[in-house]
């Protein structure tokens, strides 16, 4: 496999969490409406959209149960993400059908990251071109059909934008924050993430016991798309010596320094964790394909190899590559994950019945609330370089990648992970 080089996202596409909106796009909404009182709400639809995640069958039993149990709502389980809805695979769930799935990885319905329903690809004309039809119609036809009064879209960025449509078409969508990227906008955090940085923290452990013993560099290449939410948790909380994260291009020179002098005249093994969007200062992100049909067509991968061979030649040093990949994405959530999956399902219900429509349940300064869905839709949430896990990292003298250093008297401004 050939990595391929791509121009970073431009600033358009990507937003820091600090980036100035509208206050009104992120205030909790003034609610309800007459027409909205819970008694209208007789049958609700879900779906988990994108990539899975640890937690999704947590949430799925959160919406659920509490649907039935305290509202006595029909839930109805769409598969495969919005290609059910496409497809008109819809059934009903029941109580037991989400008893006992708490702590299973994946999602019982199935999820898709490749179909978003006003570019949906029917076919491939000569040459391979795919060819794309809106079929949002086709969904809001089956929607009718089943008489679902709103639809609950577990996802991240990009469900939200397939569910933008929906919102404008005057359907009730009431989205949930997913994924294992942390980088959804308008909300602190995402469930499956914490599982995910939990379970590359365990990975580094790991590889630091055998640098240690073969007095050898470990690089470390984590999923996390444009995001280096991953890479930086996991990184400090493995005490990884070098955190390589797309918010902060690296330079060739400051990595041969720091890790030069690790192997050299400090303890002779290094642990380098990179995320798979990071970038060399002037460089490009290092793709390993692209899907033509995929609402995100980019697969990061390879920078990992490509950091290990940049810290070879430069330092002569032993050096092994390690890509986690979709481990990150699989098995059961951890505790805090299972926590947060069943308050974010639990407040999706709360808010539906107190009349929200098109609206995000999120988490802000650890309390839960709701924004516009439509501000969130297909926007990323970046690492701010000055997030306060950088601002301590430094000041332990954890490298990352670039020549900055800590200064005295520096304080971290944002504190959220
Ligand atoms: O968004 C979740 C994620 O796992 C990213 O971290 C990664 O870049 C992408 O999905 C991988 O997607 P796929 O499952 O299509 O390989």
């Amino acid at each position: 496999m050939h990595a391929v080089r791509v121009r970073p996202l431009a600033e358009s596409e990507t937003l820091h969490y600090s980036a100035a909106l509208p206050k009104s796009a992120l205030a909790p909404t003034s609610r309800p409406a007459p027409h909205m009182s819970p008694e209208s709400i007789r049958r609700i639809g879900i779906l988990t959209g994108g990539g899975d995640c640890p937690g999704l069958n947590a949430v799925i039993r959160a919406v659920a149960k509490t649907a039935i149990l305290q509202y006595r709502i029909e839930v109805l389980g769409i598969e495969d993400g919005f290609q059910g809805l496409i497809e008109d695979r819809i059934r009903p769930l029941s109580f037991r059908d989400v008893s006992g799935i708490l702590t299973r990885g994946g999602t019982i319905l199935g999820t898709n990251n490749r179909c978003n329903p006003s570019r949906w690809c029917t076919g491939f004309a000569a040459g391979g071109t795919p060819i794309f039809s809106d079929v949002t119609g086709t969904c809001i036809d089956n929607i009718r059909k089943h008489r679902i009064d709103a639809l609950i879209v577990i996802g991240g960025d990009g469900s939200m934008k397939c569910a933008a449509p929906f919102v404008e078409a005057g359907i009730n969508v009431i989205g949930i924050p997913k994924t294992i990227d942390n980088d959804l906008y308008g909300t602190e955090i995402t469930f499956g993430f914490l599982t995910a940085v939990n379970t590359a923290t365990e990975a580094l452990d790991r590889l630091h016991s055998t640098a240690d013993s073969h007095h050898r560099v470990m690089v470390c290449e984590v999923m996390g798309r444009n995001a280096g939410w991953i890479a930086l948790t996991a990184g400090v909380a493995s005490g990884s010596d070098m955190i390589l994260i797309p918010e902060i291009p690296f330079h060739e020179s400051a990595m041969e320094e720091f890790i030069g002098s690790r192997m050299s005249g400090g303890p002779g093994f290094a642990i380098v964790v990179v995320a798979e969007g990071a970038v060399a200062a002037g460089g490009q992100q290092t793709i390993a394909r692209f899907d033509p049909t995929s609402p995100d067509p980019v697969r990061l991968g390879g920078i990992g190899e490509r950091v290990a061979e940049i810290i070879r030649a430069r330092t002569k040093a032993d050096v092994r590559t390690t890509a986690l990949g979709h481990v990150l994405r699989g098995g059961a959530p951890i505790a805090a994950d299972r926590i947060l999956a069943t308050n974010f399902g639990y407040h999706a219900l709360a808010i539906l019945l107190e009349g929200a429509r098109g609206r995000l349940v999120v988490r802000e300064n650890n309390v839960f609330s709701d924004v516009d869905l439509l501000v969130s839709a297909g926007r990323q949430r970046l690492v701010p370089t000055d997030h306060a896990l950088i601002t301590a990292a430094r000041a332990l003298g954890t490298s990352f990648g670039d020549h900055e250093v800590h200064r005295l008297g520096t304080r971290a401004q944002s504190t959220t992970v």
